[in-house]
C-alpha cells in the first residue's frame, strides 16, 4: 500500500498472514482461494473484517446478510478485500434468561475474533439492544480501523388504523385476551401488526438508543441512528461504510482515536436529549472502560444537568423512529447540543470529519418530532445518579421518567428476596403495601440474577392498580427496559448479592428518596446495619459449572459496566503467532 506523500508505506497487518512467501503463507491464500479469490487479493489489498451478527434467532439482526453485501460493495469499490465472519448475536426477546448475560461473553467472541483472523479494518454490524455494546467492546479491545452500522429500526406498527411501537399494549391486550375481552385472533393480528418489517424495535428504547450513540460517539456515519432498516438508505449507508473504512486502514484511523473523552461526553448529553434507556449508562461505562477512559456515575449527572429531551417518541412520546428520520434524525439534535454549548465539536468521527462539521448544516424538517432546545418536549432529561448509605456506589433514576410527585419522599420498604419471591406475592390480596409504600426488589443485580434482568420496573401490585396507582417508588439493583417507565430506582450498587446495603433491608425500614439531592437513603443505626450484616448469608451461585460460573466470578458491579472484570482494558491488535 503507497503511503501519502513522503510517508512510508505502513505495513498491513493481514501482511503477516497472506504477504508470507513460504509454507504458512501457501496455507493462508490457499484455503482461502477454495472460493476462487485471485491471487491479486493477497497483495496488499487492506482486508476488511464484516463483522456479522445475522441470526435468525435474533430477529432485529435477521436482514444483516443483506446489509452486509452492501457492505461488501463498498469496499470492493474502495479497493478493499472483504471477509465477514459471524459473531454471537443476542436477541433481546429471544434469549434466557436475559441477552445481558452473554454481552460480555460476544465481546469476547468479538475480540478475539478480530485479533486472531487476517485483518486490517473493522465493520460492525449491529442493531439488537446489546449486540451494540457487545460489538464496540470486543472491537475497542482489539482497537482496529473500526465503523459501526447499525441495521436501523423497524417501520412503525400499525395496528386497526393506530400507530404502534415496541412494545406497545402488549400487556394489556394479554389483559384483555385472559378477561375474553378480545379474541386470539385479534392478538395474533396485533402481533403481526406491531413487528411489520425488518429492524429492531422502533421505540427509543435501547437499541435505538445505542444506535444514536454510536452516532454520537462518532463511530457511526451521519445518520446511522433512524434511517429504516427498510429504507433503501440503510443500504446506502452500508455501502459507504464499506468505502469509508478501507480509507480509514490506509489512515490508521483506530477505534481509541474516535472513542476519546470527548466523544463520551457528547454521548452521555445525546442521551439525555434524546431521552434515551437507562441501559446506555452501563453500556457506555463498559466501552469507555475497554478504552482506558475512566467514566463515572458522576460524569453523567453532571453532564445530564441542563440537558433537555427534544425528541417526541414513544415510549415517552408519540412518534417512532421513522417519524424521526424523517424530521432530520440525530444530526438535528446534535446541533441543538451544538448551538447550545453542550458538545465537543472537535470530536471525531469515522468518516474523517469532526462532530460538527457532520451537522452543522442538519435541517429539521418536523418541529413535532424533534423539538427546538428551547421549548423541549421534556425538561432535564438526563439521568440522575443517586447516592447514600442504600447505594453507596450509586444508583440510576431518569427523572424524565418519574412522576415529580414522587421525586422526594420517604416510605415504608415493602420487600422481595428474589424475583420468586415479586412473582409470588406481588398481587397478594393480603400483601401489607399502600400507595406511598416503597418496593424494595433485591438480588437481581449482574451477580444475583447472572445479567441483571429488566425487571426493575416491578409491576404495581393489582389491588394498587384497582385503586387508581400508576406508579410507586420502586428499588432495585436491576435494569429496566428501554420501553418501560415510572419512578424506578435502578442499578443500586453494591448489589444485593454482593452483600451492598440493599440486601439488609427489611420490611418496614423507611427509606427517603430525594431526587434534586441526588440522595438514597435508608433510616437505619448504623449499629443495626452492622448487626444484619453479621447475619446476612450471600444466596447460593446460580450456577457452578461453564460460562454462568465464570460471569459470577469476574462480574463487576453496575457502576464499572457490569463487564468481567479481566476483560477490561484492550490488548490491541499484535499478529499472533502461526500454529507451526
Ligand atoms: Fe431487538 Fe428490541 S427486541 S431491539
Amino acid at each position: 500500500m503507497s503511503g501519502e506523500g513522503d510517508k512510508p508505506a505502513r505495513t498491513l497487518r493481514s501482511q503477516a498472514w497472506f504477504g508470507r512467501q513460504d509454507k504458512m503463507g501457501f496455507y493462508y491464500r490457499s484455503f482461502l482461494k477454495n472460493r476462487g479469490i485471485p491471487q491479486d487479493q493477497f497483495e496488499g489489498k487492506p482486508v476488511i473484517g464484516i463483522c456479522n451478527t445475522w441470526s435468525e434467532l435474533n430477529p432485529c439482526n435477521s436482514h444483516f446478510r443483506t446489509i452486509a453485501e452492501h457492505v461488501r460493495y463498498g469496499v470492493l469499490e474502495a479497493g478493499g478485500f472483504p471477509l465477514e465472519f459471524p459473531v454471537s448475536s443476542l436477541g433481546e426477546v429471544t434469549m434466557r434468561p436475559t441477552a445481558m448475560l452473554y454481552r460480555n461473553l460476544a465481546a469476547m467472541d468479538v475480540e478475539e475474533a478480530i485479533r486472531a483472523h487476517p485483518l486490517d479494518g473493522v465493520v460492525l454490524l449491529m442493531g439488537c439492544d446489546k449486540t451494540t455494546p457487545a460489538l464496540l467492546m470486543g472491537a475497542a479491545s482489539a482497537d482496529l480501523p473500526t465503523i459501526g452500522v447499525s441495521g436501523g429500526p423497524q417501520l412503525r406498527g400499525v395496528y386497526r388504523g393506530q400507530m404502534i411501537g415496541s412494545g406497545t399494549n402488549i400487556i394489556s391486550m394479554s389483559e384483555q385476551l385472559r378477561a375474553g375481552e378480545i379474541t386470539l385472533h385479534e392478538f395474533h393480528e396485533a402481533e403481526a401488526a406491531m413487528n411489520r418489517s425488518s429492524g429492531h424495535c422502533m421505540t427509543m428504547g435501547t437499541a435505538s438508543t445505542m444506535a444514536s450513540l454510536v452516532e454520537a460517539l462518532g463511530v457511526g456515519l451521519p445518520q446511522n441512528a433512524a434511517i429504516p432498516a427498510a429504507d433503501a438508505r440503510r443500504n446506502e449507508l452500508a455501502r459507504m461504510a464499506g468505502r469509508r473504512i478501507v480509507r480509514m486502514v490506509e489512515e490508521d484511523l483506530v477505534l481509541s482515536k474516535i472513542l476519546v473523552r470527548e466523544a463520551f461526553e457528547n454521548a452521555i448529553r445525546t442521551l439525555g436529549a434524546i431521552g434515551g434507556s437507562t441501559n446506555a449508562v452501563v453500556h457506555l461505562l463498559a466501552i469507555a472502560r475497554r478504552v482506558g477512559i475512566e467514566l463515572s456515575l458522576a460524569d453523567f449527572d453532571a453532564l445530564g444537568r441542563g440537558v433537555h429531551c427534544v425528541v417526541d417518541l414513544m415510549p415517552s412520546g408519540r412518534f417512532l423512529m421513522e417519524d424521526f428520520y424523517y424530521a432530520g434524525g440525530l444530526p438535528v439534535v446534535l446541533r441543538a447540543l451544538g448551538e447550545a454549548g453542550l458538545l465537543h465539536k472537535d470530536a471525531p468521527t469515522v468518516n474523517g470529519r469532526s462532530l460538527w462539521e457532520n451537522v452543522r448544516d442538519a435541517e429539521c424538517w418536523n418541529r413535532e418530532v424533534i423539538t427546538p432546545l428551547e421549548t423541549p418536549f421534556k425538561p432535564e432529561s438526563g439521568m440522575a445518579i443517586l447516592r447514600g448509605n442504600l447505594a453507596p456506589d450509586g444508583a440510576v433514576i431518569k427523572p424524565s421518567a418519574a412522576s415529580p410527585e414522587l421525586m422526594q419522599h420517604t416510605g415504608r420498604a415493602v420487600v422481595f428476596e428474589t424475583i420468586e419471591d415479586l412473582h409470588a406475592r406481588k398481587d397478594d390480596e393480603d400483601l401489607d403495601i399502600d400507595a406511598s409504600c416503597i418496593m424494595v426488589l433485591k438480588n437481581c443485580g449482574p451477580r444475583g440474577y447472572p445479567g441483571m434482568a429488566e425487571v426493575g420496573n416491578m409491576p404495581i401490585p393489582k389491588k394498587l392498580l384497582r385503586q387508581g396507582v400508576r406508579d410507586m417508588i420502586r428499588i432495585s439493583d436491576a435494569r429496566m427496559s428501554g420501553t418501560a417507565y415510572g419512578t424506578v430506582v435502578l442499578h443500586v450498587a453494591p448489589e444485593a448479592a454482593a452483600g451492598g446495603p440493599l440486601a439488609l433491608v427489611r420490611n418496614g425500614d423507611l427509606i427517603t428518596l430525594d431526587v434534586a439531592a441526588r440522595r438514597l437513603h435508608l433510616h437505619v443505626e448504623p449499629a443495626e446495619l452492622e448487626a444484619r450484616r453479621a447475619a446476612w448469608t450471600p444466596p447460593p451461585p446460580a450456577a457452578d459449572r461453564g460460562y454462568v460460573k465464570m460471569y459470577i466470578d469476574h462480574v463487576q458491579q453496575a457502576d464499572q459496566g457490569a463487564d468481567l472484570d479481566f476483560l477490561v482494558g484492550r490488548s490491541g491488535a499484535p499478529v499472533p503467532r502461526d500454529n507451526h
